[in-house]
């Protein structure tokens, strides 16, 4: 028979097993796909925008052989439909049925606040990348809540920002829901503080395309200049209609995504049109080089800014992974990585602030056959104060 064990050859046996234990779980969680949740639209006015943006993801996944912090990748894929009303059903869906172990969403604003709530409820892990809703990087700001796009207040404070370099006054025109009336008030900040004014605000429903009445109001205001919110396919109708109702010559217009991605759908409406974005037709840095290079192999057609702010998402949960070797139960030292990240983006230079929104360039664009050809640097590093984060 046997001697018992003492004491201390217990304490040893555990300790050996509970090592034993760990190695083969880790050894389980490598090979084990991570699974991502991608929440996007793939019908309704933002259809193309949730493809752009699942293209770059994809393709960001493939140079990496598929893999991510070492582990395989796994899509659950979800049409968001951009529609608010059903976002709670649709991202408990991920994540309680589904146990994805990130959520990737969206682009309407509406949709992605409530994707954040969901986030913060059952501590998923979210990547916004695009919806620029100010509270998800705001008043809801949370840890594990990260967005690689922008704030709708960025790019409508950087449009701002030129205009009231040529003009002393302006009407806006937007859709009313978070985004038209957080880029509204983003470019009315600059534009007031460069010396100009907003005469009237002027807005329609989401996702509606009866542009004429507003457009007949603008011409009776007459002011210097016009800047606009709509998005996806509703800006190819409103450049054709501005250009059609003569008002491209008489009154300036200024938009940040008005011409993102539709050039080839707006023709001559759109030509010569400035924009002021985070991306641009000949941003000049190596990783744009191959990126546009690659994305164009894959998909046979050029990338735009979606589809590196997809891309850009992938890089970013690749940055935690990659920190934790593909353990994703690690996720305090995963959020620590993310929010350290110095990421390479085709973009330029992408980092993060204490709200977990980027810092990034504002590029001005003028619309040259299908490119949207950078000019400029508008604003450098721009940062949303965020002030209503207190994470
Ligand atoms: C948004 O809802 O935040 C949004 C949608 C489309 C864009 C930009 C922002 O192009």
């Amino acid at each position: 028979m046997s001697r018992p064990l003492s004491l201390n050859a217990w304490a040893r046996a555990a300790a050996a097993l509970a090592v034993a234990a760990a190695g083969v779980s880790a050894q389980a969680q490598s090979s084990t796909p991570v699974k991502v949740g991608l929440m996007l639209p793939s019908s309704g006015t933002f259809a193309d925008l949730g493809k752009w943006t699942n293209n770059g993801f994809r393709l960001y996944v493939e140079e990496q052989g598929g893999k991510l912090g070492g582990r395989p990748v796994e899509y659950v894929v979800l049409d968001d439909e951009s529609d608010p009303s059903k976002a709670n059903e649709n991202a408990n869906r991920l994540v309680k049925r589904d146990k994805v172990d990130v959520l990737v969403g969206t682009i309407h604003s509406g949709v992605a606040s409530t994707m954040a709530k969901v986030a913060r409820e059952t501590n998923t892990l979210l990547i916004v990348p695009n919806a620029g809703a100010g509270e998800i990087t705001g008043a809801m700001c949370a840890p594990n809540v990260f967005r690689t796009s922008f704030s709708n207040w960025q790019p409508g404070y950087a449009s701002g920002v030129l205009a009231a370099k040529k003009h002393k006054t302006a009407v806006t025109i937007s859709w009313k829901y978070a985004a038209g009336d957080e880029s509204v008030k983003g470019f009315r900040e600059a534009f007031e503080k460069g010396g100009g004014k907003v005469l009237k605000d002027l807005n329609l429903p989401f996702p509606n395309v009866e542009f004429q009445p507003l457009l007949t109001e603008l011409a009776t205001i007459k002011p210097e200049a016009a800047y606009v919110f709509v998005a996806g396919a509703g800006q190819v109708k409103f450049v054709k209609d501005y250009a059609a109702a003569g008002l491209k010559t008489s009154i300036p217009l200024y938009g940040a995504f008005i011409t993102e991605g539709t050039l080839a759908a707006q023709g001559e409406a759109a030509s010569g049109l400035q924009t002021v974005l985070h991306y641009a037709d000949g941003v000049k840095n190596p990783k744009n080089e191959k990126f546009i290079a690659a994305y164009t192999k894959a998909f046979g057609s050029a990338p735009n800014l979606f589809a590196v702010q997809g891309y850009d998402s992938a890089q970013l949960y690749d940055v935690g992974l990659k920190a934790v070797k593909g353990d994703t139960r690690k996720k305090a030292e995963m959020i620590k990585a993310m929010e350290s990240a110095k990421i390479e983006s085709p973009r330029g230079p992408l980092s993060f602030s204490k709200s977990h929104n980027p810092v990034q360039d504002f590029y001005v664009r003028v619309a040259r056959g299908n490119q949207n050809v950078m000019t400029d640097t508008i604003v450098k590093g721009l940062n949303d104060p965020s002030p209503d984060c207190k994470p």
